[in-house]
């Protein structure tokens, strides 16, 4: 007869909850999102819809009623009641028997999460160390999928050094991103990161840091740039979702600028508060 086995427990296949056989445990075949809210309000919340309306027809999920998933955000951040809260959610193919085909009438599962936001005051004041790692990711980079082992490997090396995040770089030695975050630096009143396409996530902070650059006159380099110019930057940050900006003072184990959170990130920082309010 079919068989699943959970651990030691061996159960029949017709018993099997419908959650051990989403295709986003077997193959990654799904897509997320990381929101946050700031004191109450959801930050930014159309522009992560419309990525991850993007990241759906990329991996062609269909037939999801986003509406639906909006209302189910903004439910389930009602009633956990948490002012900074982090709001995960993905949405999966669906559940079925392994097999790499996908049946179209599948019905796609919906997960979501609440948390409270981790402080990050100590951080922005400090700033974190960042090493790097090679980019061992897929070629649509583009697509926030489920598909996250590389960046897992890079994250946990980087913990491993005492690091914040791993910057990840690709087969010609430019730097990428970081493996859960945009990259930035900047050389004099010039701003430069990454240009968007599929090497890299288009991230909304990165939006929002490039409004913020304009606002504060900042010039706007996308372009990418090698681990040896990233060293000579006079400041260097990361963006993301969950913590805005974080100052990158140690880059590769050597020492950034003063070592400090730079003049520029400095005033970024508090011109992208100034969007959250
Ligand atoms: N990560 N690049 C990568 C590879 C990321 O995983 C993320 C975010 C970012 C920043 O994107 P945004 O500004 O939209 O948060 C860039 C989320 C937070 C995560 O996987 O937890």
């Amino acid at each position: 007869m079919q068989l699943a086995m959970i651990d030691d427990k061996l159960v029949g296949m017709d018993e099997l909850a419908p959650c051990y056989l989403d295709r986003g445990i077997f193959f990654g075949d799904g897509v997320y999102e990381v929101m946050r809210s700031y004191n109450g309000r959801i930050f930014a919340l159309e522009e992560h819809m419309e990525r991850f309306a993007n990241s759906l027809a990329a991996i062609e999920i269909s037939g999801v009623d986003l509406n639906q998933v909006r209302v189910r955000v903004k439910k389930a951040f009602e009633s956990a009641k948490i002012e900074n809260a982090k709001i995960y959610f993905h949405i999966t193919r669906g559940s079925a028997p392994r097999n790499h085909n996908w049946d179209g009438n599948l019905k796609p599962n919906f997960f979501l999460t609440i948390s409270e936001i981790e402080d990050s005051s100590k951080m922005k004041e400090e700033g974190v160390s960042v090493s790097i790692y090679p980019d061992m990711r897929w070629k649509r980079c583009d697509i926030k999928s489920l598909n996250l082992l590389p960046n897992v490997l890079a994250h946990n090396d980087a913990a491993r050094k005492g690091c914040f995040d791993a910057i990840l770089i690709n087969d010609t030695g430019l730097i990428t991103e970081g493996s859960s975050s945009a990259f930035f630096a900047i050389f004099g009143k010039k701003l430069q990161t990454t240009p968007l396409g599929t090497s890299v996530l288009p991230s909304i902070t990165r939006k929002f840091v490039l409004k913020a650059a304009k606002n504060i006159g900042l010039g706007i380099i996308e372009e990418s740039m090698t681990v040896p110019m990233a060293l000579c930057a006079d400041e260097l940050f990361l963006g993301v979702t969950t913590k805005d900006i974080i100052p990158v003072i140690r880059f590769d184990e050597r020492k950034i600028g003063t070592a400090t959170c730079g003049r520029y990130t400095k005033q970024l920082i508090e011109e992208f508060h100034r969007f959250t309010e």
